[in-house]
């Protein structure tokens, strides 16, 4: 049975504004912390002048590499730490990259500490920087070649080389994409907070328990005399799945001056605090026969890095997945730049990966004049070409033919540039499908039932934005028959149960299961309460006929395959979903995206009046938050197609764009029409409730229907994002 429409159960607290984002904390004795930055590409401090600083109005504390005693870094967290990079700003005299802090300036208020902060002066000595994937100092590292082979390993099926050598039609194109930031509404913003001897965080972050365990690290404490508290996130997508630097930095501060300190970090900052999506670019080959079978491919990607780590590329592992192609090679190298380090941002290779490789599908089909959607159903799978296993579930093709139905394709004409606008304007239609990995994190939830017939639910997941609170209440409010408004969760706060970072579309197929299971013990527990069975009476009254004024019950769940141990690793705040998992069979979200383009007869304008998605997520136990997701992800898809980039500064190092003006997104005026639809198919293999992830999947592939429908508007191919009006001219 379907799950009922349940309106989002913070709406509104949202737009009331009753909600505590960390940005928004305004408790009193706050101090306000601002950055210096440094202004050079890489180097060293030769002199740091902060008396200025210390001496202006307000000014409570200058933090600098000089006095900032024993913070130590706490490690990148794809190579065992805890944080988006290893280089913790502040503790050295080194300048890694332009625009890392050089200084932090406490004071009475926001203006005072930023007044003071542009009061630091600074003097360096300059050492050669690269920002550009070609620039000479940049170093090429095989992805194969480093630990992360290890837990990534290349992605390789039969012989690809030689199948492509053999197959009749070959597809051979590059493609690329600029570096791009998040900029999320409510900018990364903590409080720490000494209360008698323990710190508390509060933070907007996809991970309380990596940030807790990380400051551990960083400040030499013991964990838990830390408590992070994150109840809800302004948007987190990637770039707040760790600990970050300022965090550490505001912790010390808050520590030296006993009282809270607060840092926003202002948005033009948050191009070089805060992580990014990497340049990056691919060769892709695509072997077919004449029917249309593919036989044949090989994906080589390189992506930026910093010179301090590593960030895994992962581009081959989803192209692989997209159909059953026997022969299949992945490369995925690291170019090392002057940088902070690069990482995770929605859909952070599948949305790259689905732009290149169903370009190449799209010009295979032009190639072979076979319908675009008719040469993807032609190709579909039920087996994981990688590994030889079974996919768990898989309805791409149900998305296909779905959303081809919804969008009218079969009113297509196939030739470039045959169809018209009333106004002289070129129509072009496009479609592309994506995929991501279904995957899933340990988790513990503990159920609470009060007498008073309210539920406290406290589980591993963090809200952000994403719906989360609703996915819980939805299913709880299902199962124990209790009104959503009377079910309350505690959830991004290290206090109320282990918090695995909520990232990789993972959170509902993580969180769902082990709550559901436990308001199955709950109500096995009141079943024993209540020989004459439960079903016609309300849990509160069957508390109170007993005679208890509450009932908790606490579940654990974890992926199968995985030892019990992955439970500490949940508990020290490290990720926890590789390892042995699901060892008879491989899971995948799948989406098809249908793209109408408008393309200005003058001017080249582009926009997009019209998209269909339809999604296979397994269950959908929220429908508006999931088709929410849906359209949030299709709206990310344009920006990323037509809009984003982040500029790099060759003669200076660093990135250009400082602001919204700079940083192109899409407006409310270049959306048209979404229309989402799902597929609803449980996959009661992957895990008890269904659910498989939808947040980033709904992203992959709309870049590569744009780009296919502005080819079927003007016969161009359209291989580097974002394109811009001037390559459409
Ligand atoms: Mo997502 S890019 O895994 O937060």
């Amino acid at each position: 049975m379907p799950f009922a429409d349940l309106a989002r159960v913070d709406a509104h607290d949202k737009v009331r504004g009753a909600v505590a984002f960390a940005a928004d904390d305004a408790r009193p004795n706050l101090a306000y912390g601002a950055f210096a930055v440094a202004t050079i590409g890489k180097g060293r401090l030769a002199s740091l002048d902060v008396a200025a600083a210390e001496a202006a109005d307000g000014v409570r504390l200058v933090l600098t590499h000089a006095n900032i005693g024993a913070v130590a870094s706490a490690g990148f967290i794809m190579g065992g730490g805890y944080g988006f990079q290893s280089h913790q700003p502040l503790i050295s005299p080194e300048i890694a990259y332009r625009g890392e802090p050089i200084a932090l300036v406490v004071a009475d208020s926001l203006e005072a500490a930023t007044h003071a902060a542009a009061l630091v002066r600074a003097t360096y000595e300059t050492a050669p920087f690269a920002v550009e994937l070609d620039a000479p100092g940049v170093e090429v590292v095989d992805q194969a070649e480093t630990p992360l082979a290890h837990f990534i390993p290349p992605v390789a099926a039969g012989d690809a080389d030689a199948a492509y050598a053999r197959a009749p039609v070959q597809i051979d194109a590059r493609f690329a994409s600029a570096p791009q930031h998040q900029n999320p509404i409510e900018l990364i913003a903590c409080v720490a907070e000494w209360q008698a001897g323990r710190l508390v965080i509060h933070e907007g972050t996809q991970n309380a328990e990596a940030v807790r365990h990380g400051l551990a690290a960083a400040l030499g404490l013991d964990a838990g005399l830390i408590d992070v508290v994150s109840p809800f996130v302004g948007g987190g997508f990637g770039q707040k799945n760790s600990l970050q630097g300022h965090t550490v930095l505001a912790a010390e501060a808050a520590r030296r001056l006993a009282r809270p300190v607060k840092i926003v970090v202002p948005r033009a900052q948050l191009y070089h605090l805060a992580s990014f999506r990497p340049a990056n670019r691919h060769h892709v080959r695509l072997g077919a026969d004449r029917s249309g079978r593919m036989l044949a491919a090989i994906h080589e990607a390189q992506a930026q890095t910093s010179r301090h780590d590593l960030f895994p590329g992962e581009y081959a592992t989803t192209s692989a997945r997209l159909y059953g192609i026997a022969d299949f090679r992945g490369k995925d190298e690291l170019l090392r730049t002057d940088a902070q380090t690069p990482g995770y941002m929605r859909a952070p290779f599948e949305h790259i990966a689905c732009f290149a490789f169903e370009s190449c599908v799209d010009e295979l089909a032009y190639a072979l004049g076979i319908d675009p959607v008719a040469l993807r159903l032609a190709n579909d799978t039920t087996v994981d070409a990688v590994t030889g296993r079974p996919l768990s579930s898989r309805h791409v093709g149900q998305c296909l033919e779905r959303g081809a139905a919804m969008f009218g394709w079969e009113r297509r004409s196939m030739a470039p540039g045959s169809m018209r606008a009333e106004d002289g304007g070129l129509i072009g239609w496009g479609v592309a499908i994506g995929t991501y990995a279904g995957l899933r994190a340990p988790a513990i939830a503990k159920l609470k039932l009060t007498d008073d017939g309210r539920v406290e639910i406290r589980v591993g997941v963090h809200e952000m934005g994403q719906g989360v609170r609703t996915a819980l209440a939805a299913v709880l409010a299902r199962k124990l028959g209790i009104a959503p408004e009377h079910i309350v969760a505690i959830i991004g706060d290290t206090r109320a149960a282990p918090q695995h970072l909520t990232a990789g579309s993972w959170g509902t197929a993580t969180a769902i299961p082990v709550v559901e299971a436990a308001a199955d013990a709950l109500l096995a527990r009141l079943a024993e309460l209540a020989p004459g069975g439960v079903s016609n009476r309300e849990p509160a009254q069957i508390l109170r006929a007993a005679g208890l004024p509450e009932l908790a019950v606490e579940v654990q769940g974890k992926a199968p395959g995985q030892p019990d141990a992955i439970y500490d690793r949940l508990k020290a705040g490290l990720p926890s979903i590789g390892g042995p998992v699901y060892p008879e069979f491989v899971t995948y979200s799948y989406i098809a995206h249908f793209v109408e383009v408008r393309v200005e007869a003058t001017t080249r304008r582009v926009r997009v009046p019209r998209v269909v998605s339809v999604a296979d997520c397994g269950r959908v136990v929220s429908p508006r938050t999931a088709a929410s997701q849906v359209r949030g992800g299709v709206v990310w898809g344009i920006g990323a197609a037509l809009r984003e980039a982040s500029e790099v500064d060759p003669r200076y190092g660093g990135f250009l764009n400082a602001d919204l003006a700079e940083y192109a997104l899409p407006v409310n005026a270049d959306i048209g029409a979404i229309e989402v639809a799902f597929v609803d198919e449980p996959d009661t293999r992957f895990n008890s409730a269904g659910v498989k992830g939808l947040g980033e999947v709904s992203m992959a592939g709309v870049a590569a229907a744009i780009a296919n429908a502005i080819h079927h508007a003007t016969g161009k191919r359209l291989r580097e994002l974002p394109i811009r009006i001037e390559d459409v001219l």
